[in-house]
């Protein structure tokens, strides 16, 4: 058996419809795992399940299922976590994918209640839905992956209440891994660089000629970058592996400061709703 076979696997990924959570739920079906596909959108999230259910679904047994939810509610964190349970009877690994970035601008500049939005939402919420899908995780191991930032490892002036929510998701996993390992669950970080996706290029960092300039190994990421990492940490491949930040990053937070680069683009987008912004984020991508 290959130490990265997901067989029998119960996966659920929130943020699953586009980008890095879309190419992780992909890869996690290919590697065997049934998934829970969620997002805010029903409609989306259905799409994504029958395309896998299509690509790797064996003889009419679904593979898949969509389940709405926004992050940024409580009351729908617990009901992904209860509802991905009952559809394939219990929750072998969460991918907390999902993350809200409704400002980009200056520190100084960002107003209080969007600061704690940020804060609140990708942080606090990850953390119940950490807690909301460990009783289902309990006694069949389990593996948590937090998907953290480049910009939670090292400063990005233009992000700072992202970055600070993104550094606690790597400390989180470090807090979770410890008090979660009594339930033989591991809990690990990801800290992605620049990946192509939606909303790399909502934020303006999709110029990719610039971007893979200030990367060591030359190239932005792709969401399979950040899927591989993943399915190394929820595998038996990364099964002693527990509380670790993993950067994803073409080695980008090993440089110092004045080499890393700022994505100039932040800039153009102040005060814009970048959730807002999802339509002509998808075109720019086209
Ligand atoms: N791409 C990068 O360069 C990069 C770098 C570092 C870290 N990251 C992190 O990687 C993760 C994924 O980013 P991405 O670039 O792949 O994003 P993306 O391409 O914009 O996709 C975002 C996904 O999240 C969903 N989503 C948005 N708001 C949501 C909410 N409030 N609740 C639940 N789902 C929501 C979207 O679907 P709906 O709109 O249908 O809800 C979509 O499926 C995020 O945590 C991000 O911070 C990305």
């Amino acid at each position: 058996m290959s130490l990265f076979d997901l067989s029998n696997k119960v996966a659920v990924v929130t943020g699953a419809t586009k980008g890095i959570g879309r190419g992780t739920v992909e890869r996690l079906a290919e590697h065997g795992a049934r998934v829970v596909v969620s997002s805010r959108h029903q409609v989306a999230c259905d799409k994504v399940a029958a395309e896998l259910d299509e690509g790797y679904g064996k003889n009419g047994v679904r593979i898949a299922h969509g389940v709405a939810c926004d992050i940024e509610s409580l009351e729908q964190i617990e009901q992904l976590a209860e509802r991905a349970a009952e559809l394939f009877d219990g929750i072998d690994v969460l991918v907390a994918n999902a993350a809200i970035l409704p400002f980009v601008g200056p520190s100084a500049h960002t107003p209080t209640d969007l600061f704690e939005r940020i804060l609140t939402k990708n942080l606090h919420n990850n953390f119940r839905l950490c807690q909301a899908v460990r009783p289902h995780m309990a006694n069949r191991g389990g593996s948590i992956v937090l998907i953290g930032s480049l910009a939670g490892l090292v400063p990005f002036p233009t992000l700072m209440a992202y970055s600070i929510a993104k550094a606690g998701l790597a400390h989180l996993a470090r807090c979770l891994a410890d008090e979660f390992a009594s339930d033989g669950i591991t809990v690990n970080c990801v800290s992605p660089g620049s990946i192509r996706s939606a909303s790399s290029a909502r934020s303006g960092v999709d110029e990719d000629s610039r971007r893979a300039a200030a990367v060591p190994l030359k190239r932005v990421g792709e969401p399979d970058d950040v899927a591989g990492a993943v399915i190394y940490l929820a595998s038996t491949a990364g099964s002693y592996v527990t509380g670790v930040t993993l950067p994803v990053d073409g080695g980008r937070s090993r440089l110092s400061p004045a080499n890393r680069g700022v994505p100039t683009g932040h800039r153009r987008l102040w005060d814009v709703d970048l959730n807002d912004a999802s339509e002509s984020a998808d075109e720019a991508l086209e």
